[in-house]
């Protein structure tokens, strides 16, 4: 709470009574971490504040979250694929689900998911709820049925009492089990970085060349898609990552058919995108200067090409200042969402 409540000194008038507020309702997990309503830039996370219950449906969350009995095989949970060390997404191009089988699309992270307008690279969920049930029932991921999560969970002890605390009674259905994932990944968010401090007024907050940096951001039209305080418009758009290879995944098209949809990909929020190398819906990209460099070069030229994607020509000081700027994104919250130091027995 120490934490929240200090930024109020920075913020304007509106939002400090927005974390005032926030700040006297403001649940404590039991794991002692003070959970934050909004990190400096960002909109207040959409949660029922102060609402019996919540603290204790986070705390179920995070459990689950972190729970590798959610899987057909016991070796796969969210955070395998979604890791903390690697900004709750994976170091890997792809990720491995049960029985070693191997993904196709790198795992976009879990920070600022809340902000997204849809989910998932192709955008075929809805809501974090309608997510959550995905990966859990994915072959490749978690191979899970709902029976099977059902009684796999009602088995253990352990979760009879984060399920009465949470819902008033132990019943354990998908409703809850995908409710209680999202509202934890609700509180996964990360502000407050060096780029909201210096907008806040702290010009020392960000250096000269991080400064720049966010004039090339415009000059490159970055804030056509990535627009917005988590860096995302949400909508989907065709760079051409991939389309060079023998069999690019089609993207949106293989949801909707509709052939503007074909290698088109939700964009990305790029808070904290210094921390999830590699990068793109593929993995493709190694570092954030080979994602400068592919951009600066006008993406992958296909036949759906975004007319917004154009060679920039910058100049090396120019992309090493966009590079700068990336970095200042690396922002704070989500460190406080831990693993459980023990699963419910
Ligand atoms: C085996 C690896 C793996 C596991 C396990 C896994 N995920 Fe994912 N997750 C992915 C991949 C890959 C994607 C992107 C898939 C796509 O877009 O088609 C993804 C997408 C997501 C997204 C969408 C984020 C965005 O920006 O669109 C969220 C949220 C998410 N996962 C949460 C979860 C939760 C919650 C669990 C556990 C119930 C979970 N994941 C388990 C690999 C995994
Ligand atoms: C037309 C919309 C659009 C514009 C303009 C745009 N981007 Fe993107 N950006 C996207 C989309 C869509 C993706 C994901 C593409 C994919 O994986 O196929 C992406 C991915 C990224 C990623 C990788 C993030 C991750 O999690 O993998 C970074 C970094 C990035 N963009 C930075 C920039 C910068 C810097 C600029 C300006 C030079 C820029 N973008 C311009 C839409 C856009």
């Amino acid at each position: 709470m120490q934490l929240s409540c200090k930024w109020t000194g920075r913020v304007a008038a509106l939002a400090a009574c927005v974390v005032i507020l926030a700040c006297k309702q403001t649940p404590t997990s039991s794991a002692g971490k003070v959970l934050r309503a909004s990190p400096m830039g960002l909109d207040p996370v959409p949660l029922p504040w102060g609402k019996a219950g919540l603290a204790e449906k986070i705390e179920l969350g995070r459990h689950l979250f972190f729970d590798a009995r959610l899987s057909a095989d016991g070796t796969v949970s969210c955070a395998t694929c979604h890791d903390p060390l690697s900004a709750f997404s994976m170091s890997e191009r792809f990720a491995t689900g049960i029985h070693g089988q191997v993904g196709n699309r790198k795992p976009p992270t879990v920070i600022n998911a809340v902000y997204n307008r849809t989910q998932f690279w192709d955008a075929r969920a809805a809501t974090l709820e309608e997510q959550a049930a995905g990966p859990l029932m994915n072959p490749v991921e978690m191979g899970m049925t709902p029976a099977l999560v059902v009684s796999t969970l009602s088995a253990i002890p352990g979760y009879q009492v984060l399920f009465r605390k949470a819902f008033g009674d132990p019943v354990v259905n998908m409703e809850r089990v995908t409710e209680a994932i999202a509202t934890f990944e609700k509180t996964v968010v990360s502000g407050n970085s060096a780029y909201d401090r210096f907008v806040a007024g702290d010009r020392g907050a960000m250096s000269p060349s991080q400064i720049r940096g966010i004039a090339v951001f415009r000059e490159g039209r970055c804030n056509a898609c990535h627009e917005g305080k988590a860096f995302s418009n949400s909508a989907m758009a065709n760079l051409g990552v991939g389309t060079d290879k023998p069999q690019p995944d089609p993207g949106r098209f293989a949801i909707t058919h509709d052939e503007q949809d074909w290698g088109r990909f939700k964009t990305p929020g790029l808070r904290d995108v210094a921390l999830r190398a590699p990068y793109m819906h593929d993995g493709s990209l190694k570092t954030l200067e080979d994602v400068v460099e592919f951009y600066d070069k006008g993406g992958i030229p296909n036949r759906n090409l975004d007319n917004r994607i154009r060679p920039l020509h910058l100049t090396a000081e120019k992309k090493a200042d966009l590079v700068a700027f990336l970095r200042s994104l690396n922002g704070e919250g989500w460190q406080d969402a831990t693993a459980p130091e023990r699963l419910p027995q």
